[in-house]
């Protein structure tokens, strides 16, 4: 059964309250170029994780509001769908989705605008809760892309930096795809009205997945067939990534100075026998460590939230971020 469907959520549904973000924009009209792309867009597919965790987080307060959760979690999946069309401009990544990517279909200039338009657009349906005691719908706006934006530029100032440390990794990391997974469960849960202690719970664990993903996410590049990438095996470290499972390759003194010696103008072949090294070093699985660990910790806190029925959608998450195959 898929994840929506264990959390009894209709994905048809969640698209249509994405698409309504833009539709219902009477200074666009529906027949233009902007509108178009961005219902593309979203008809190109996604499992919807982010507004699906708005929607469990909002099972965790006593008051429910469906009109406000269902608005949250259509504008977490804009965000992020913004993000994305910037992403694969700065990554020169022509697909997304299994489509061509936005910067291909329209070129570099409108792409960027359409990204522009979503995030905006998000600052504008969210000022409607305005009120003191709803403020927290602000996080997704501002708080949250903020770190998405500080996260990229965390990424983009340290490619081909071998002295880059652990703990900045895992900033990064957190920056560029943790806390918005952190902040749509939250935000779901003070939708609801949730106690603080609950809520931030939440929060917490959706940092916890959210680091678990990125961590299998950077696993995956040295893991993963090409075509199931959509990109070949080792992209992060040819484009200057370096992440964890580089980083532990670094701690063998043996391996480092052909690591470091990887630039931007390495030949291929040199590249991919560093690449096969890292991949035979104990790196990776140093790396799926640190990911189950997160993951272990992750279900401490569904341990401490079990008197909520809806700890069970907790686990249905987990389960997803345990076992995905991206
Ligand atoms: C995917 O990274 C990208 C992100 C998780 C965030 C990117 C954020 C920005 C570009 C900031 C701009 C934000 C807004 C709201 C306009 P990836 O390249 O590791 O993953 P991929 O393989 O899916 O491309
Ligand atoms: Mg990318």
């Amino acid at each position: 059964m898929k994840m929506n469907e264990q959390l009894g959520i209709s994905l048809r549904a969640v698209d249509k309250e994405i698409e309504n973000m833009v539709k219902f924009d009477k200074d666009v009209p529906r027949s233009s170029e902007l509108a178009r792309s961005i219902v593309e867009l979203i008809r190109s597919g996604g499992k919807r994780v982010r507004p699906l965790m708005v929607i469990v987080g909002s099972r965790f307060g006593p008051a429910p509001d469906e009109r406000k959760v269902w608005r949250l979690a259509a504008a977490a999946e804009f965000i992020h769908a913004a993000s994305l069309i910037h992403d694969d401009v700065i990554d020169d990544s022509p697909v997304r989705r299994g489509d061509r990517a936005m910067h291909i279909k329209l070129g570099i200039n409108r792409a960027i605008h359409v990204g522009n338009y979503m995030s905006a657009r998000v600052i504008e349906l969210i000022s409607v809760y305005s009120a003191d005691r709803e403020r927290y719908a602000y996080d997704l706006s501002s708080l949250v892309t903020t770190q998405l934006c500080l996260g990229e530029y965390q990424q983009l100032s340290h490619l081909f930096d071998y002295d880059v440390t652990i703990e900045q990794y895992l900033e990064k990391s957190k920056n560029k795809t943790a806390q918005l997974m952190a902040a749509c469960l939250r935000i779901g849960a003070q939708s609801a009205g949730a106690d603080d202690d609950t809520a931030n719970l939440l929060y917490s664990f959706g940092e916890k997945l959210g680091m678990a993903f990125q961590i299998r996410d950077d696993i995956l590049d040295f893991t993963q067939s090409s075509e199931k990438l959509g990109k070949p095996a080792g992209s992060d470290l040819r484009s200057g990534q370096v992440t964890l499972p580089v980083l532990y390759a670094l701690q063998d003194d043996a391996l480092a100075p052909l690591i470091r010696a990887v630039n931007a103008n390495t030949p291929a072949e040199y590249t991919d026998e560093v690449i096969a090294a890292i991949q035979s070093c104990g790196a990776l699985q140093r790396t799926e460590a640190l990911s189950a660990q997160f993951l272990q910790e992750a279900q401490q806190i569904i341990d401490r939230l079990s008197a909520y029925p809806a700890h069970r959608d907790l686990q249905v998450l987990l389960s997803f971020f345990s076992g995905r195959d991206k």
